[in-house]
């Protein structure tokens, strides 16, 4: 009979053979079958899946260790459950790395299988230090220069303006070399993300108001000193557990992620509930736009949908720009939200070090964040899968 805990859970089985007993043993369960290969695609490690049941003869030992080595590097990997008999050493030493892993000896029966994922996901139902629910609401650019770093601001600043003293917002800047958002906040960057890099488990909620910075209207700023070799110095480890403490402490988090793919990009696109890419009007931008928002729903099926956010739209459509309508046919999905082009706006209130909504309050680029802002916080918001 299958356990409660397994209906709708996300549980890929690597070998065919265990395909029948698994589907005896978890019928409620999202089940996909795959054979050794599925192991190398980069969702198998990052995304929604919640169990990994592998049959240890369908795949090479050694490949088989690789990825659970590779697994107790995630900050929140899967359960895994391996079935065989007579396992390597060094299989069951790098399983035993994982915090909820299991061996089940065959021959096993159904009822036996059950009960072993049953185990290891009521575990996974309350993840220890994270009672907290934030979202998380990424944006990125799909070329450079495109204005997600101003998006990012805006939107950061209109969610703190509107969460008051007893909510916590904070943008959170992860274009670790030479990220823009301190100086448009005229703040300093104060997070010291490659020296914390060496004992990320240390990363806690003290250490997170000594890297943050409030800047106006009650938001924090978490950002990295420019240093052209952040990426190389800053781990996969260390960046997740900022987010993940930052998640704890913060109702509402702001990612500017920078478009470049890094160790843990896929990350933290998995972990958050809203990916924002920004274009600009020209068929470069869009495209690119394009290339991005498949890439994401490619590595990540189980994630939030990218939603595309045009930027610096003129007020009226002379000129070479394409329409909206060009727009979103070089795109080849409809547009989420659009914000208008104010350079004069844009370029005070960055020179002025602060948010265009306190530099320039009338600014339609103001106007059209809040409407974005309102679009992403109704309730429907929430409840639109990709499939809508
Ligand atoms: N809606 C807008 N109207 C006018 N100017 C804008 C608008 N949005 C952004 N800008 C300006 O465009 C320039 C680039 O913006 P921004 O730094 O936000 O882009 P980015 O995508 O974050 O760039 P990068 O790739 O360097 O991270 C800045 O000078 C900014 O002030
Ligand atoms: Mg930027």
């Amino acid at each position: 009979m299958s356990h409660p805990v397994l209906n709708e859970r996300h549980v890929l089985v690597i070998g065919q053979r265990l395909a029948p007993v698994a589907q005896e043993a978890m019928p409620a369960a999202r089940l996909e079958v795959a054979g050794a290969e599925r192991l190398d695609l980069p969702d198998t490690l990052h995304g929604a899946l919640e169990l990994l049941l592998i049959d240890v003869d369908a795949v090479d030992p050694a490949v088989l260790t690789g990825v659970l080595n590779a697994l107790s590097q995630r900050p929140t990997p899967p359960a895994v459950l391996l079935a065989g008999s007579h396992l390597p050493t060094a299989l069951v030493k790098a399983v035993m790395r994982l915090s909820r892993s299991d061996v089940l000896e065959a021959p096993f029966t159904s009822v036996d299988l059950s009960r072993a994922a049953a185990v290891l996901l009521a575990d996974a139902k309350a993840p220890a230090g994270a009672p907290h629910q934030a979202h998380c609401w990424t944006v990125m650019g799909s070329v450079g220069g495109c204005g997600a770093t101003t998006i990012a601001v805006e939107i950061a600043t209109e969610l703190a303006r509107r969460a008051g003293a007893d909510r916590r917002v904070a943008l959170v800047d992860l274009n670790l070399c030479d990220g823009a958002a301190s100086a448009y906040l005229g703040a300093t960057a104060n997070m010291l993300l490659a020296e914390a890099s060496a004992t990320p488990e240390r990363i806690d909620q003290a250490l997170l108001d000594a890297f943050s910075m409030r800047v106006g209207g009650g938001l924090d700023l978490l950002a990295c000193p420019r240093d052209p070799k952040a990426f190389g110095k800053v781990s996969a480890m260390a960046v997740c557990r900022v987010l993940e403490v930052a998640c704890q402490v913060y109702d509402h988090v702001v990612v500017d992620l920078p478009r470049h793919h890094q160790a843990w990009t896929l990350d933290v696109l998995a972990g958050c509930d809203e990916i924002l890419v920004v274009s600009e009007l020209t068929v470069p931008a869009l495209l690119a736009a394009r290339s991005l928002a498949t890439e994401i729903e490619a590595e990540l099926p189980d994630g939030a949908p990218p939603r595309i956010i045009l930027n610096r739209l003129a007020s009226r459509v002379f000129g070479p720009a394409p329409s909206l309508a060009e727009a979103e046919k070089a795109l080849q999905r409809k547009a989420d939200g659009g914000v208008t082009s104010d350079w004069e706006a844009a370029a005070a209130s960055a020179n002025l070090g602060g948010a265009i909504s306190h530099h320039r309050p009338r600014s339609k680029i103001v106007r059209d964040i809040a409407v974005l802002v309102d679009r992403l916080t109704a309730p429907q918001a929430a409840q639109r899968g990709r499939a809508a």
